[in-house]
């Protein structure tokens, strides 16, 4: 599988993981009950699926396409890697919103909110730039020597990180998820 094909499929599911962030948002804004331990599990698979092993895959892309003379921008990729960052942000602030509220702190819906709308804004701006510019120059420039070279490193960060089952899991969580907060 091509490195790009790798990260999009893994697009799919992280742009589902965001409508169902952006419902939840809503409903906190609306003054509609909201579910802690749905907020636990976002918060988990935004920390392993996506911080973790897909940008974790990302901050090998970048630099391989920089490497190969590709990505000569050299501004834009750290600003895609900034992104990166900020959505950490976001994440740490979404955690303590949830902690806070758990732990009977003085906690703000309003924040929470606030915080899951700003990690979706940012990461389907993020998305739609490397679906749209990104990759298919990569798709169009790297050599296949290259190519496999990189998938073979993303296998690598898989072996590292994620554990046995680690897909399944995540998948799993997501439909529940998308069970509970359908269309
Ligand atoms: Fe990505």
């Amino acid at each position: 599988m091509r490195p790009t094909e790798n990260l999009k499929s893994e697009h799919k599911d992280i742009n589902e993981l965001l409508k169902i962030m952006s419902k939840i948002a809503a409903s906190i804004k609306s003054n509609e009950v909201f579910y802690t331990n749905d907020v636990e599990d976002i918060i988990d698979f935004l920390k392993y699926f996506i911080d973790k092993s897909h940008h974790g895959k990302e901050e090998i892309f970048y630099p391989a396409l920089q490497q190969a003379g590709i990505q000569k921008d050299i501004e834009s990729l750290n600003e895609m890697l900034y992104e990166h960052t900020l959505a950490r942000t976001y994440l740490k602030d979404i955690y303590s919103c949830v902690e806070n509220c758990k732990n009977g702190f003085s906690f703000s819906g309003e924040m929470l909110a606030d915080s899951l709308n700003n990690y979706v804004f940012l990461i389907s701006n993020h998305i739609q730039k490397e679906e749209d510019i990104i990759f298919p120059m990569a798709e169009r420039e790297l050599s296949n020597e290259k190519q496999i070279e990189i998938t073979n490193k993303f296998e690598k960060i898989e072996e590292n990180i994620v554990q046995h089952g680690f897909h399944e899991h995540y998948h799993d969580l997501l439909k529940k998820l998308q069970t509970k907060y359908p269309d």
